[in-house]
C-alpha cells in the first residue's frame, strides 16, 4: 500500500492532533523524519501546532496556490493532474510552452504567485502581482488549428462560471475578455503549436485578478480593470476559486473531446455581452462600426453594417457604442 504524506494525514484530520507515532506509521518513516517534514511544511507557510503529549495539528494552510492544496480533493480527470508551482516566474505561458515542448502531458498546469513578465493579448503586458490566479494549461486535444478557438471559448466560459459561483455577474467581452460591470477582471491568452492540419499542443494562459486591491493597481489600469476583491468587497479564497476553475475547465474539455463542441459554443454565446450591441472595432487594418450579430465557431465576430452587409473579424478591440 502506498504510504501517506504528512500533509495528507494532517489535512484529513484537520483541527485534530495526530501523534508523531501515528504519523510515522502512516507515512512509513521515523518520528525524526516526521519532525523534519513538519518543519519543512512550516517553512512553506503551513501553521502546525506541535505538542509533546498530543502530537501535531494543522492550524492553517498558506494562501498560496501550492500543488498539494490545488490537488486536494480536486475533481478533475485530466486538467491539473500535474501542477507546477512558482513563487515568481516571468510568464506561466512561457513555462508551460517549454514543458509542452519537453512532452508534458495533457492537462499539465503551471501556476505562479507573481509574474514578472506576464503577457497579454496583442503583444501587451499583463499586470500580475501577488493575489491573482496566473495559470497556464498544456492541452493536447486532437484537433485542427482552426478548432483551437473553441478551447479558448471553453476556458472563458469556465472562468465566467467560476466567478459567478462567487456571486459576480461575469460576462465575456469579445474576443475573450472576462468583465464584471464593464471592467476587465480576467483575460485569456492561448498559444497554439503544431502542423497546419493538426495541433500538437495548446497553452491556455488564464489570468484572474482575485485579491488585488485598489492601491495595488497602476492608476491607468483602474479605469478599465477590476478584481474579485474590489467587486465582492472582501478577500476571496483563491485556492478554492482556482480549484473550481480547474474543475470547470476539465468538465468542458471532456465534453469537447467527446464531440460536444456545440454546447461549448452555445454556452459561450449566452455569456457574451458583445452580441446584440452596436460596437466600434479597432483592427490592425483600421476601425469599423456595426451591429455585433454573432460570433462564429472560429471565434470571429460578425458585424453587420448599416447596409445590412456582414463581415467576420478574427481579431481586434471592441468598444460598445452607447445609444
Ligand atoms: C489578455 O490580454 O486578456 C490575456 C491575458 C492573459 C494573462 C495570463 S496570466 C497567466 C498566463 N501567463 C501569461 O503571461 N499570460 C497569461
Amino acid at each position: 500500500m502506498e504510504k501517506s504524506s504528512v500533509l495528507r494525514v494532517l489535512k484529513e484530520r484537520e483541527g485534530e492532533f495526530v501523534s508523531g507515532e501515528e504519523l510515522a506509521r502512516a507515512c512509513g518513516v521515523s518520528r525524526a523524519a516526521i519532525w523534519k517534514r513538519v518543519n519543512q511544511l512550516r517553512l512553506a507557510g503551513y501553521e502546525i501546532e506541535a505538542s509533546t503529549r498530543l502530537g501535531y495539528r494543522l492550524l492553517s494552510v498558506p494562501d498560496l496556490l501550492l500543488p498539494d492544496e490545488l490537488a486536494w480533493n480536486l475533481g478533475t480527470a485530466v486538467v491539473g493532474r500535474r501542477i507546477v508551482h512558482f513563487d515568481e516566474v516571468g510568464s506561466t505561458n512561457e513555462e508551460a510552452k517549454s514543458l509542452a515542448v519537453g512532452g508534458a502531458e495533457d492537462g499539465t498546469a503551471v501556476v505562479a504567485e507573481v509574474q514578472t513578465g506576464g503577457r497579454g493579448r496583442l503583444g501587451r503586458g499583463w499586470f500580475s502581482p501577488k493575489g491573482g490566479i496566473w495559470l497556464s494549461l498544456v492541452l493536447r486535444p486532437r484537433i485542427a488549428p482552426a478548432d483551437a478557438p473553441k478551447i479558448m471559448m471553453l476556458a472563458a466560459s469556465s472562468v465566467v462560471v467560476a466567478l459567478r459561483a462567487i456571486g459576480l455577474p461575469a460576462e465575456i467581452k469579445w474576443p475573450n475578455d472576462i468583465v464584471v460591470r464593464g471592467k476587465k477582471i480576467a483575460g485569456i491568452l492561448t498559444e497554439v503549436a503544431g502542423q497546419p492540419e493538426v495541433v500538437d499542443h495548446l497553452v491556455v494562459g488564464i489570468g484572474v485578478n482575485v485579491n488585488i486591491r485598489r492601491e495595488d493597481f497602476p492608476r491607468d489600469l483602474l479605469l478599465s480593470a477590476t478584481s474579485a476583491f474590489l467587486e465582492v468587497g472582501k478577500t476571496v479564497d483563491r485556492i478554492s476559486l482556482a480549484r473550481y476553475l480547474l474543475e470547470e475547465i476539465d468538465s468542458r474539455y471532456r465534453a469537447f473531446n467527446e464531440g460536444r463542441a456545440d454546447d461549448i459554443l452555445r454556452e459561450w454565446r449566452s455569456a457574451c455581452s458583445t452580441i446584440g450591441k452596436r460596437v466600434g472595432l479597432k483592427t490592425g487594418f483600421g476601425a469599423v462600426r456595426g451591429l455585433a450579430v454573432d460570433v462564429d465557431e472560429r471565434g470571429s465576430l460578425i458585424l453587420e453594417a448599416e447596409d445590412g452587409s456582414r463581415r467576420a473579424f478574427a481579431a481586434g478591440e471592441v468598444t460598445i457604442i452607447k445609444e
